[in-house]
């Protein structure tokens, strides 16, 4: 991989050069109160700002959240974030209150050596994701403007063909961040060569959004363990009744064929945890994947699922992780999701966790991240560097 690094741009020297840094900054934040609830994110981007910082450069962070829709709008403001990272990183954090208008301009030109400032959500202009390349790359010169250099170290976001990810390397002296290297460097071991036996686990609400990556991954693992609301989708095609689980009806035939086609290489749910309502204090209790009655919804898979599975991941040499087992916010629905962290924390093998959500889990459930190889940062960016898709934030660093 021809990419400039870090490194290489600090043995340049950065002193007094102002340095821009694609950050992923879009850390899940509460609904009621806006308390950031996992600022996983954002610890994982100070390796690169304080080699930054440590070397005399001017800082730029930029980076979305949420899915505002190319205006203002307050519910997703990275102020909050500005005050966390200057926790984290233990100096102040210069908030500039737009991203590319008078404020931004001011805050840069501020600037003094080693200091660091961070844009207003890039989200917030409709440049950073429009699909015209000129509004795009309008949008990336205001932004290259603020910048003697590019870092990208905003691996989350490397799938966005945005103007902050695609347009403005182009635009600038670019190199991949700490993060975006580790990330890639371990991403690779499971498309190279993965130590066998490899052993994939699923989870999250969607077929659709999982579908490439399943696609992909038959031929390459050795099992593919599913769980999380897209299960249900697995379990119709097989015939068996959901009750009001979470079903994507258009799908069931795809993953008839999937099933088909899969030597039994995919393992699905033999038991879930199914309640009458979607809430956290719904009653409930465990039936088997092939008896939900029809009003009940899974929530969860259960005790002999998730017994199965753990057997399943015994003696795995490589392990992926990525989306829940249940709805774990909800105590009462986070049993599945739980074992099967617990038994991937335990395992012999290298192990990578994949997603927002179920690093988000790790965390919310008390576990040890060190336990695992790897917590990646990105969910869609890790699934579709798995399915081999080119990623537009890493091939414009290639150029
Ligand atoms: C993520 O949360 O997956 C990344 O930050 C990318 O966000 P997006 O899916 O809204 O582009
Ligand atoms: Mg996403």
């Amino acid at each position: 991989m021809s990419i400039r690094t870090l490194d290489d741009l600090l043995a340049e020297g950065v002193s007094g050069r102002r340095v821009l840094v694609r950050a992923d900054l879009n850390v899940p934040l509460d609904k009621q109160t806006g308390d950031i609830t996992d600022d996983g994110r954002i610890r994982a981007v100070l390796p690169t700002l304080s080699a930054l910082t440590g070397a005399g450069a001017k800082v730029v962070v930029c980076s979305h959240l949420g899915r505002p829709k190319g205006a203002p709008d307050p519910q997703f403001s990275l102020g909050p974030v500005a005050g966390r990272l200057g926790e984290l990183l233990g100096t102040r954090v210069h908030f500039a209150t737009d991203t590319v208008g008078d404020a931004a301009r001011s805050t840069v030109d501020a600037l003094a050596d080693g200091e660091v400032a961070l844009l207003e959500n890039l989200r917030f202009n409709a440049g950073e994701t429009s699909k015209d390349d000129a509004e795009r790359g309008a949008f990336a010169d205001q932004l290259a403007a603020f910048g003697d250099a590019y870092v990208d170290d905003a691996f989350g976001a490397v799938h966005r063909k945005h103007a902050s990810v695609h347009d403005v390397p182009a635009r600038l002296p670019h190199v991949a961040g700490r993060l975006v290297l580790r990330e890639v460097e371990v991403l690779s071991r499971l498309t190279g060569e993965p130590e066998r036996p490899y052993v994939v686990v699923l989870g999250g609400s969607k077929v659709s959004d999982k579908l490439a990556v399943i696609e992909a991954l038959l031929p390459t693992v050795d099992r593919l363990l599913i769980g999380g609301g897209m299960c249900f989708t697995f379990l119709k095609a097989q015939g068996h009744e959901v009750g009001s689980s979470l079903l994507e009806e258009e799908m069931v035939e795809t993953c008839r064929n999937l099933l088909e086609r899969s030597e039994g290489k995919i393992m699905l749910p033999v038991d879930v945890v199914a309640a009458d309502a979607f809430a956290p204090d719904a009653a409930h209790d465990t039936v088997p994947a092939d008896g939900i009655p029809s009003k009940r919804v899974g929530l969860d898979i259960g005790p002999e699922t998730v017994a199965g599975f753990a057997a399943a991941l015994k003696g795995a040499r490589t392990i992926f992780w990525n989306g829940p087992m249940g709805v774990f916010e909800m105590p009462a629905f986070a049993h599945g999701t739980r074992g099967i962290a617990e038994t991937i924390a335990k395992a012999d093998a290298f192990t990578v966790v994949g997603g927002g959500d179920s690093a988000a889990a790790v965390r919310a459930l008390g576990l040890d991240e060190s336990s695992f190889g790897h917590i990646s940062t990105g969910g869609g960016a890790s699934l579709e560097y798995l399915e081999g898709k080119t990623l537009p934030g890493i091939a414009a660093l290639e150029n």
